[in-house]
């Protein structure tokens, strides 16, 4: 008997002890204020949970959120992705529905679930920084094969396609490849460290803001697209001046 109450003690106390000691962690873990979480997880049962589960576990409907870390929350809800509205072959970016103070709230909550990747610090966010020598080159060997070499966007299979990143702040540049969307790699610190990220960025600005002084650029598609303009404007020019030429000398 007394062998048996000694091994119940024991127990208790060790999973006491447990249950104290993962208590603390989890408290530390959390840097954004609880009544920031509080109000978060609100919001989150009433525009989120139908889709990803009362406490972000997913369901049929949406992936789980547990680990996607603020910095998804933050792209997906700040370029309007998230709260998902249509079905489709992709979530489309469109005018967002919360403002940045619930948008920072849902991001503490889905952080308090699970550790992930936290919003970015300004400190690697200052194109002005960068480098966009190094960023190009980066920008060429990792995005250009979806995003086109001046990053206006391009189509890939089923319907879906890489975003023209013309009007995208600095900020969700860094989400984006921080935290992978839908059919794009996740680029961690290990493939491109913060510095890299920060020349990307001030690559992608400076390309999508240099003006084109020699006239339309035709969304800078490259050459197919400036031939296909030369063949169908240029040509029919021709031929048009050719055909008025002979009538006129009937
Ligand atoms: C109508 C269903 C629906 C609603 C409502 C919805 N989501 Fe989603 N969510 C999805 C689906 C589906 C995906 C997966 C998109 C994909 O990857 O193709 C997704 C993806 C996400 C992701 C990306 C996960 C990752 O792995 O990076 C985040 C973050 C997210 N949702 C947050 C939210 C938040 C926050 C809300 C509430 C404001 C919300 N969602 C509301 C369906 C929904
Ligand atoms: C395999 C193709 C692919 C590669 C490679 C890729 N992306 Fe993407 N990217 C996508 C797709 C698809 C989306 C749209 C995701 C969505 O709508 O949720 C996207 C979205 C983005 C967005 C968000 C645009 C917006 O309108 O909000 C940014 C920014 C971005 N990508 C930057 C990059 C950068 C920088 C790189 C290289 C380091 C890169 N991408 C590499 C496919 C790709």
């Amino acid at each position: 008997m007394a062998l048996v109450v000694l091994l119940l003690v024991g127990l208790l106390l060790t999973g006491g002890a447990y249950a104290l000691f993962t208590q603390t962690s989890s408290a530390k873990a959390e840097t954004a204020s609880s009544s920031d979480i509080e109000e978060g997880q609100k919001l989150f049962v009433a525009n989120c949970a139908t889709c990803h589960g009362l406490s972000g576990e997913g369901s049929k409907a949406g992936p789980g959120l547990i680990g996607v870390g603020a910095a998804a929350v933050d792209f997906q809800v700040g370029t309007g992705r998230m709260p998902l509205q249509a079905n489709g072959p992709q979530a489309r970016a469109k005018e967002p529905q919360f403002n940045d103070e619930q948008t920072a709230q849902l991001a503490a909550y889905v952080a308090s679930l699970g550790p992930g990747p936290a919003i970015p610090e300004e400190e690697n966010l200052d194109g002005s920084k960068g480098d966009p020598a190094a960023g190009g080159s980066l920008f060429r060997a990792n995005c250009a094969m979806c995003h086109n070499v001046v990053g206006a966007g391009g189509a890939l299979t089923r319907g879906k396609y890489a975003p023209n990143l013309e009007d995208v702040s600095d900020k969700h540049i860094y989400e984006a490849m921080q935290t992978g969307p839908q059919n794009m790699p996740i680029f961690n610190d290990a493939n491109l460290t913060p510095d890299d990220k920060r020349d990307v960025i001030a690559y992608v600005n400076e390309v999508t803001e240099t003006p084109s002084p020699g006239g339309f650029k035709l969304g800078s598609l490259g050459p197919v697209a400036e031939g296909l303009f030369i063949w169908f404007f240029g040509l029919s020019a021709v031929i048009g001046l050719t055909v008025w030429l002979s009538s006129r000398s009937k």
